[in-house]
């Protein structure tokens, strides 16, 4: 397959990119900039231009037979009303640009696999959710909910289009454990706010099989990419010093990290118990199912 990346430079983009290299199919990737064109693995080839506007680099995009759309400025920031702005344009009008270049390829009907978060729920305490429920009503889910529409739109000319709602990954060099380690190795991490409220993860290596699997597969509609034992925040901070062999007992509390973080605050204060239905039935299968395999690999 000729597959066209977007947000391809990125923790996610790079990983998958290699990989679909591996499995033989050919790989553009379109990015902001010449510093982006330089993260990516070799044989991808790169295409500069800016996904948020309409521009050349959709000609690109209407010759490849499937896209990936991952782009999407990043959440780990102090949200002001203008950076929200951004998060929301770097993903619905990146979508709906990518679509409209779709709608000119020409020959069989492209796929489209787009990317999307578990934060599509919003908040849900203790709630069991599958693809079948019903979304949040926050900024984040919203902001999911538009994404995911602009990305549908492509149904409409016959692409089939899966909608791969992302856990917090877990990978090597970068993500969440990137900017958690730094604390965890020092013994100074703990569990944040009450440390009740769930986390959806995934090994970042099980997420590029999934997103393969979607390319390669029949699927369609939404699909949650998270392992399938999603843990409570106190659990995982348990679980990472004990594979860590560090302390991890220093709580930071609910105060503290809406202080520091602002409305991103209260995302990682709150959380989601999301369990990957719709791969699981279409007969996907997980190699890290549980977080302390995924951490012992990860942090062998
Ligand atoms: N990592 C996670 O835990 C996680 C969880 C849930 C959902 N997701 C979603 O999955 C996607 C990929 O995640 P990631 O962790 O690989 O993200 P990432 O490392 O931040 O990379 C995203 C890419 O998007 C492009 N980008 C950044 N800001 C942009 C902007 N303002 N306008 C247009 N493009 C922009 C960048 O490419 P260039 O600089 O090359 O243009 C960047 O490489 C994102 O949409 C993210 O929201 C990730």
């Amino acid at each position: 397959m000729q597959v066209f990346v977007t947000g391809g430079s990125g923790f996610v983009g790079t990983t998958l990119c290699a990989r679909l290299r591996q499995s033989g199919h050919a790989v553009t990737v379109l990015t902001r900039s010449e510093k982006g064109a330089a993260r990516l693995p070799a044989g991808v080839e790169a295409c500069v231009g800016d996904p948020t506007a309409p521009g050349d680099w959709q000609e690109a995009a209407a010759a490849c037979d499937a896209a990936v759309n991952l782009a999407g400025a990043n959440l780990f920031n102090r949200w002001s009303e203008e950076y929200k702005a951004l998060i929301r344009s770097s993903r619905v009008d990146t979508t709906r640009n990518l679509v409209a270049a779709l709608a000119r390829h020409q020959g069989e009907a492209p796929v489209l696999v787009s990317a999307s978060a578990v934060g599509y729920y919003g908040p849900r305490g203790d709630e069991e959710l599958s693809e079948q429920s019903p979304p949040g009503d926050d900024f984040l889910a919203k902001v999911c909910l538009e994404w995911e529409a602009e990305a549908r739109a492509a149904a409409k000319f016959g692409a089939r289009v899966a909608c791969t709602r992302f856990g917090i990954v877990l990978g090597d060099g970068g993500g969440a454990l990137g900017q958690m380690l730094p604390v965890f190795k020092l013994g100074l991490g703990g569990p944040l706010g009450s440390g009740r409220q769930w986390f959806s993860w995934i090994h970042q290596e099980d997420l590029v099989a999934a997103l393969l699997f979607c390319l390669e597969s029949q699927v369609s509609g939404a699909l949650n990419c998270c392992a399938p034992h999603p843990v409570r925040n106190r659990e995982f901070t348990r679980t990472l010093g004990r594979v860590l062999g560090r302390p991890a007992l220093l709580p930071a509390p609910g105060f503290a990290v809406r202080l520091a973080l602002g409305e991103m605050g209260s995302v990682v204060l709150t959380g989601q118990r999301v369990i990957p239905q719709a791969l699981t039935r279409a007969g996907f299968s997980f190699k890290f199912p549980e977080l302390e395999g995924a951490l012992r690999d990860l942090l062998a």
